[in-house]
């Protein structure tokens, strides 16, 4: 991967074309990639500087993802030209051949004239360039179908998430959202009682757990307002991303809001059916979450499934106590408001199942954080995962 943050690949004059309906623009463009890890691809994107004769062209083809050609003096490729970012510059994706060398033999390339000022000509942004190389993640059918007006990936088209517990209601109730990194969550602590265990140590517990570096890519699942994700991206260097994902709209506004950095970008969709391919990520976090979803084990079996051969996981969920009278008495009350308390064997007995390595618990109070890693081979039967 490059080590480029901040600075485009490319930056000049290109011209854009489009098959149907006929058009062709000369744009000035900042163009930027990277290969995948995974399947060895090249991945570019970028920004078109704003232009009003495209705007127009875009607003009478009434789409907001068209495809076409983008050619610079160095060469061509296919592009799909997205929605307008917050600078009003059209987003540009491509993967395959770039349309500018990428051994960074051209005069333009890897200039790091980075100063320029104006809104016309404002450098990538740091944060939109996280989302785009978030984005270069997602499996193709979510890349062309996602959304990124509002700073973050939306994959569900604005449907709102499913809300049939008390406790999902608060996940999606825009004051919750609001207090939830400051007052909610320290609240939730104390009440699980986590032992003495600050937010700084949790979340430096998990960097430890996941053993962050570099320019790792990080999916922190069911990331609510990012405060977890914006801790794992501060340990991320050159390309690394760390991705917040969640289904609640409220949530993710605030984690765009408060949480975005040159590291850390966001997507709303559903953890039950990641967008990622097998194998996508260096690793994989979910705190706080697998006890408020009423499907955990499929999201589980997705955690593991989008981490690479090597890769670590690490959950924080929480933990039923093994005395009878508690247990059931914690059971009933947590159903109630739809929580689900777990046992101490479940996650380490799914992750031992599925052939994980260094499979490390920790109990505090009512929480339970979980940690291993992925074998580098698959294991030889197929995986069923719950209790
Ligand atoms: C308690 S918050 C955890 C936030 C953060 N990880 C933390 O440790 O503080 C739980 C989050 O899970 C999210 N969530 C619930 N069901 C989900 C699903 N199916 N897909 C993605 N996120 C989900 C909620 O929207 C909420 O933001």
């Amino acid at each position: 991967m490059s080590d480029l943050s901040g600075k485009p690949d490319f930056r000049g004059a290109a011209t854009l074309t489009f098959a149907t309906p006929p058009a062709r623009f000369d744009v000035e463009v900042d163009l930027r990639g990277h290969s995948q890890p995974i399947d060895g691809r090249y991945r570019w994107y970028g920004r078109i500087r704003p232009h009003d004769e495209l705007d127009a062209f875009m607003a009478e083809c009434g789409g907001r993802n068209r495809s076409g050609t983008l050619r610079t003096e160095s060469g061509e490729g296919a592009v799909t030209v997205s929605e307008v970012d917050f600078w009003g510059r059209y987003r540009l994706q491509g993967a395959g051949m770039p349309p500018y060398p990428v051994d960074g033999d051209s005069g333009e390339t890897e200039s790091g004239d980075s100063g320029e000022t104006d809104a016309g000509t404002a450098p990538v942004s740091d944060a939109a360039d996280a989302l785009d190389r978030a984005v270069a993640l997602m499996e193709p059918d979510a890349r062309a179908s996602v959304e990124l007006s509002r700073g973050y990936a939306e994959l569900l088209g604005g449907t709102p998430a499913p809300s049939p517990t008390a406790a999902s209601r608060a996940m999606n109730n825009r004051v919750v959202a609001s207090i939830y990194e400051k007052l909610w969550r320290p609240a939730g602590v104390a009440m699980m009682g986590l032992g003495g265990l600050s937010m700084t140590a949790e979340r430096d517990k998990a960097v430890a757990d996941l053993r962050l570096s570099g320019d790792m890519t990080v999916l922190d699942v069911a990331s609510g307002p990012g405060n977890f994700t914006k801790h794992l991206s501060t340990h991320l260097s050159g390309d690394g991303v760390a991705l917040g994902f969640d289904i609640s709209e409220p949530m993710i506004l605030r984690a765009v809001r408060d949480n975005r950095g040159p590291h850390a970008a966001y997507a709303r969709g559903d953890a039950r059916a990641l967008p990622f391919a097998d194998g996508t990520f260096d690793a994989v976090c979910c705190y706080a979450a697998l006890y408020l979803v009423p499907e955990p084990f499929a999201v589980t079996q997705e955690l593991l499934r989008v981490l690479r051969p090597g890769g670590r996981i690490a959950i924080m969920t929480s933990y039923g106590r093994e005395a009878a009278p508690v247990r059931t008495l914690l059971r009933a009350g947590s159903r109630r408001i739809g929580v689900t308390m777990f046992d101490r064997d479940t996650f380490p007995s799914i992750f031992a199942s599925a052939g994980m390595t260094e499979i490390e618990q920790e109990i505090r109070g009512l929480a339970q954080f979980v940690s291993a890693t992925k074998p580098a081979t698959e294991p030889a039967t197929g995986q069923a995962f719950g209790p």
